[in-house]
């Protein structure tokens, strides 16, 4: 009797099977597997598509029309700390910050200038000279940082109006924490002297 020849498992099929099926479960499912720029098919959207109001975006369901919620009074972020004066408490600015007790460093100037050229540029220009996007745009100019008037003020009092504002400027207690605050006007002053300067962290060992 002739012997049928004996089959062994076929391990290459199998895993050339599994490969493809894998991919393919995985393409479908929108995995990152393939580049494109149409949306993936999905079948669990997961939280991808959330209703949710994006920043800057009014919306319907308050009274207001706004999307984004003013701050509560009274509240400060976690972690964070609230600036004790009201806008009009000018004269008390000196007497509760005192002077910049952040010593400077390039680290310092850098993170200063990254967090001006994000929070303050906007209105006051990269060069803080008072002509940001928005100002292009008609809202009112603020005043030159880097003139005699401003840079004649003390620390303490321009400490107070980036955590208070002053008139139509608003706080910034919310957004920068009292360290960026002060490194933000390390960064001011050093513009005041200066000008722009490229300002480069010490390279990390
Ligand atoms: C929404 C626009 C806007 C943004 C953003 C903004 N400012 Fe102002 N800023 C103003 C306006 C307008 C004034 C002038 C207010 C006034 O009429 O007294 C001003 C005034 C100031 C003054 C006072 C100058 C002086 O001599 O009276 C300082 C200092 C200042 N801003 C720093 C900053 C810093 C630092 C940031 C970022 C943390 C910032 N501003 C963000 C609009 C802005």
């Amino acid at each position: 009797m002739e012997e049928k020849p004996k089959k062994g498992i076929p391990y290459v099929k199998i895993l050339f099977g599994l490969a493809a099926a894998v991919l393919v479960v995985m393409i479908l499912t929108g995995q990152k597997t393939w580049f494109s720029d149409e949306p993936p098919v999905e079948f669990l959207s997961d939280m991808d598509t959330q209703f949710k109001v994006k920043p800057q975006v009014g919306s319907s369901f308050f009274a207001d029309g706004k999307g984004e919620r003013d701050v509560l009074p009274n509240t400060f972020p976690r972690g964070g700390k609230r600036y004790p004066l009201e806008k009009p408490d000018f004269e008390k600015a000196d007497s509760v910050n005192g002077t910049n007790q952040l010593a400077s460093s390039p680290f310092v100037l850098a993170r200063g200038k990254n967090r001006f050229e994000t929070m303050c540029a906007p209105c006051h220009g990269n060069d803080g000279q008072g002509n940001g996007m928005v100002v292009q745009r008609g809202f009112q100019n603020p005043p030159n940082l880097r003139a005699d008037l401003t840079k004649g003020k003390s620390d303490g009092l321009l400490y107070h109006v980036i955590s208070a504002g002053q008139n139509i400027m608003p706080s910034y207690a919310d957004k920068l924490t009292e360290v960026d605050r002060w490194a933000v006007l390390h960064y001011v002053r050093q513009m005041q002297a200066e000008g722009v300067k490229e300002v480069k962290p010490a390279p990390t060992k």
